[in-house]
């Protein structure tokens, strides 16, 4: 008895140094001191054994129950111990490691020039309106004064939709100044109206989109001459680049108003030394305007004995690239994540 209970001391001892896991460790736990556990087995033949034995073999038991639940202890803290240690390895994180920020959006140049004109044109007095990007032959042309076989008509390579011979033609709106028409329709001077919106031409190369921004302009009342054009556009040129900057009006003709200017600024990309972007002559086109032509106030109703009127289109990507010094227009429209990281703003 008292080999067997050397032996079961000694393997049990050994066993448990030898567990590798929680569950290994309970296994031999249950083995050895379990109801049919090989200790237990042992302790219940103590009552077959002689009574002078029984004392010292009792004591033996009792020390290596001890000695077995001690060394169990001890396991299993260790266990536990690397137990939690790979977890936390396993769960490791590197917070050494530079953060990565987000993409953040941002407000696109054209959203941000178009939000700034409309701000300086608002502090003038200026109200705003909008009309639809697939227009009517009339308002887009006729109304304005272009004839069908009127010349003028190549001046914008329009984009047709395809209609019935009987239908009305229709068109993507080649500019703003149908909006005009459609103001003045419906209302009596005065009038002092912006009208921003997408326009669409068969157009494309540094200084032209297929698709493209323009901001009309147009104030109708009594007594208003050529001279209130000018003085709003150039107040309206030093307010929006927040400078002085090189402006001429240069005679041109439109059948919608007479006489007809267009803007140009001096190409701040080459200072006006000329380069390919202002084609070599040192100016770039910003808009077009003139006084509003009789004939379109007599089409829409308003009374040309009394009132006259001044009209403006302007460019809103060729005013973009001169204040923020984009060298080429179509790049507003390519989404190339690089160009919008670098010019577009968050929040205006
Ligand atoms: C017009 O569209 C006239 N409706 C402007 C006008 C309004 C004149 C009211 C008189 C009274 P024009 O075709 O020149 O004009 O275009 C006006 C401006 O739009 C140009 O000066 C230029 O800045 C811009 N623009 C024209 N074509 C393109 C294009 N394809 N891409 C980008 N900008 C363009
Ligand atoms: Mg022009």
């Amino acid at each position: 008895m008292r080999e067997e209970l050397e032996r079961l001391k000694t393997d049990a001892l050994n066993n448990i140094s030898e567990a590798d896991s929680l569950q290994a460790l309970e296994q031999i736990r249950v083995q050895t001191l379990g109801k049919k556990g090989a200790l237990t087995q042992l302790l219940r033949g103590l009552g077959k054994v002689s009574a002078e034995e029984r004392p010292a073999l009792g004591v033996l038991a009792n020390e290596i129950k001890t000695a077995f639940n001690a060394s169990l202890a001890e396991r299993r803290d260790i266990l536990k111990a690397s137990a939690l240690n790979s977890k936390l390895a396993d769960e490791a994180l590197d917070i050494s490691l530079p953060g990565r920020q987000p993409n953040e959006g941002g407000v696109h140049p054209i959203t941000r020039a178009l939000s700034e004109i409309n701000a300086v044109f608002g502090r003038m007095g200026f109200e705003v309106a909008t009309g639809p990007e697939i227009e009517t032959d009339w308002f887009n042309f006729e109304a304005l004064n272009i004839p069908p076989d009127h010349p003028a008509r190549e001046m914008h390579d329009t984009f047709y939709l395809p209609t019935e011979p009987d239908e009305p033609k229709q068109v993507l709106r080649t500019h703003t100044s149908p909006v005009q028409i459609r103001v003045m329709e419906n209302r009596q001077p005065p009038l002092r109206v912006i009208a921003p919106g997408k326009v669409f031409r068969c157009d494309s190369d540094i200084t032209h989109t297929p698709m493209f921004h323009q901001v009309e302009g147009f104030a109708v009342d009594e007594d208003i001459h050529f001279g209130h054009l000018k003085g709003l556009l150039e107040t309206f040129l030093i307010r929006f680049f927040e400078r002085d900057l090189p402006v001429r009006f240069r005679p041109s003709f439109f059948p919608f108003t007479e006489p007809s200017a267009e803007v140009d600024m001096g190409c701040l990309f080459c200072n006006s030394k000329g380069c390919r972007i202002c084609k070599g002559n040192g100016w770039l086109e910003v808009l077009g305007c003139g006084m509003i032509h009789p004939n379109v106030l007599t089409n829409v109703g308003i009374d040309k004995s009394r009132y006259s009127g001044y009209a403006f289109g302007m460019g809103v990507e060729r005013l973009a690239m001169l204040k923020y010094g984009i060298n080429d227009l179509r790049t507003f429209f390519e989404n190339d994540t690089r160009f919008l990281s670098k010019y577009a703003v968050s929040g205006i």
